[in-house]
């Protein structure tokens, strides 16, 4: 009995752990909010949706004249914040996330404009972080897009392959996107446990960006090579998100017994 209340407690620590993925998206005539619907219903995560600050605009009239002269002033000076139109403001903290999804539309065979100015302004908070590229087009092939996301998110860790999704595909987005978890193995991606141990009562579970301890300890800590200590913590899990990548010991202690692990942090 104790040993399953053990395993339980230890699943709940691992489920708390779970790498945590943001969907960033930007949807016109609505084909990437219907894809989005289809990816939330398959697996957890957080959703923010962009939207353009002035409203009603018509992107596609006269031959999406206004989509082509938003694209074209990015274009001539991609560099300067003013070239980017404006959109309403949103709340989000990217140390939360190791996995970032951006669900577009492609306009002229380019990045959508109004979610190429949420990338110019959060694309460099992504550097590090897995991100997974969804694209709506009518027919044209998304290799622009891609490229505009890899200008904008310098930093980031792009994971293969991109999924493109016609708009005449919308209605099979479910399945689509439960093949596309599979091939870019997105479970592996986000649980990410990378080591644990369990001894003298207590245990400690490394995750990438998280270390947690289970058991009645008193401290949880953590030291780098050098032996200083970086983390002392009571609580857990404790984000090392934050922390130099390299070799750690982690150690769970509550006085009189201890537990230590080695663990690698930024190695992934
Ligand atoms: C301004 C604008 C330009 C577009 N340019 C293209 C294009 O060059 N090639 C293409 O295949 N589709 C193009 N489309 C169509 C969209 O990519 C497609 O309808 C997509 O599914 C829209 O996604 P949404 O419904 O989420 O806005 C364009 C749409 C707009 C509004």
């Amino acid at each position: 009995m104790k040993r399953l209340i053990l395993s339980m407690a230890a699943m709940i620590i691992v489920a708390a752990m779970q790498a945590k993925t943001l969907v960033a998206c930007y949807s016109y005539t609505n084909n990437v909010e219907r894809i989005v619907t289809a990816l939330r219903s398959q697996t957890a995560v957080d959703v923010i949706k962009i939207e353009p600050a002035e409203k009603g605009l018509d992107y596609a009239a006269n031959n999406y004249a206004l989509g082509t002269q938003l694209l074209n002033a990015i274009r001539s000076n991609p560099n300067d914040a003013s070239s980017y139109p404006a959109t309403d403001p949103v709340k989000v903290n990217m140390n939360e996330y190791d996995m970032i999804v951006i669900a577009t539309p492609l306009w002229w065979s380019q990045m959508a404009a109004p979610f190429q100015t949420f990338l110019f302004h959060y694309g460099p908070q992504m550097a590090g972080k897995n991100i997974g590229v969804i694209v709506s087009s009518a027919s044209s092939g998304i290799s622009g897009v891609v490229a505009d996301a890899k200008r904008l998110i310098p930093g980031g860790n792009f994971v293969e392959p991109n999924l493109w999704i016609r708009s005449s595909q919308t209605s099979d987005a479910a399945s689509m996107i439960s093949s596309w978890l599979e091939d870019i193995h997105y479970n592996d991606l986000t649980t990410g446990i990378s080591s644990m141990t369990t001894e003298n009562g207590f245990g400690i579970t490394a995750s990438h960006g998280f270390l947690s301890a289970s058991g009645e300890f008193g401290t949880l800590s953590l030291y780098n090579l050098s032996g200083n200590k970086v983390v002392d913590a009571t609580e857990c899990p404790v984000s090392t998100s934050a922390l130099v990548p390299g070799i750690y010991i982690a150690e769970a202690s509550n006085g009189n017994r201890s537990v230590k692990l080695k663990i690698s942090i930024g190695g992934r």
